[in-house]
């Protein structure tokens, strides 16, 4: 697999945009350079559909942003995981860009359906300046290193790295257990945020996406090979395996 580690380095620039600089617009090829990339991002599942549109942000219920990419997706078996994964690439290459952006759970379309593929979540965009960027990642709120891994024996580094990985709500879902030359990746159900209960699954699923995109860039950036795969999907624990990844 081939992940642009380019985007590593936006793992400490990119932040959620919050507040857009209603000066600045996005340029028509910046738009196209946005549309080309979507086409260009490497999925998780790869027999999961997933369709997207950009529209202005005021079709939504959005209030940020000049625009909102739509995020539609077949619903097989993880494709939650599988839309986080794909659009956190967007994510960080369009801090690269300097181009703001902000997933945004809460946001709701009249578009729940395109081309028979269901609304999944949005993302805001809007351009930014880039000292309006994370300048400093280590003063962002993030759980200790020690609650989210285990045993890091020779991957301190990634285990640092990977833990700044957006989440909704900052709920930082993810717990890695390292053995030998396998790290085990989960999704913890204990969880405290202010989403309500029936929704955290949800979300909870895109952020693990999101992680693992994380967690492969940090892995190949510091030439750490690996073979991943996917756990089947199980409700019941309190963590849930999502991945195992055999290190080569
Ligand atoms: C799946 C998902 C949904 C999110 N939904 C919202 C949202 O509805 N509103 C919002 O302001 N931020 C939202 N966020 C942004 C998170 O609050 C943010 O990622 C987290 O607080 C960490 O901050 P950072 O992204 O600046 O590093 C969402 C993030 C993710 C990954």
């Amino acid at each position: 697999m081939v992940i642009d580690k380019e985007y590593y380095k936006m793992i400490f620039k990119r932040k959620s945009f919050r507040r857009f600089n209603d000066t600045l617009k996005l340029s028509h090829d910046e738009l196209r350079d946005i549309e080309e990339k979507v086409k260009a991002l490497i999925s998780l599942v790869d027999t999961i559909d997933v369709k997207y549109r950009i529209v202005r942000r005021e079709e939504t219920t959005c209030k940020r942003g000049e625009y909102c990419l739509l995020i539609y997706s077949e619903e097989k078996e993880k494709f939650l995981l599988n839309i986080g994964y794909m659009f956190e690439q967007l994510d960080l290459y369009l801090a690269s860009k300097d181009i703001g952006v902000c997933w945004y759970g809460m946001g709701k379309t009249q578009e729940s359906e395109y081309e028979n593929l269901k609304f999944v979540i949005m993302m805001a965009l809007g351009k930014g300046h880039s000292h309006e960027f994370r300048r400093d990642y280590t003063k962002c709120k993030r759980k200790e290193t020690q609650e989210i891994w285990h045993g890091a024996s020779g991957l301190e580094i990634v285990a640092e790295v990977v833990k700044y990985a957006p989440s909704a709500c900052n709920t930082q879902p993810w717990r890695v257990v390292c053995e030998k030359n396998k790290l085990k990746v989960y999704r913890t159900t204990n969880i405290k945020s202010i989403m309500p209960k029936d929704k955290v699954p949800f979300y909870n699923s895109i952020d693990m996406g999101i992680f693992l995109y994380f967690l492969e860039l940090a892995m190949l950036y510091n030439r750490i090979s690996f073979q991943r795969f996917l756990c089947q999907e199980e409700d019941q624990a309190e963590l849930i395996p999502i991945a195992i990844y055999h290190l080569i």
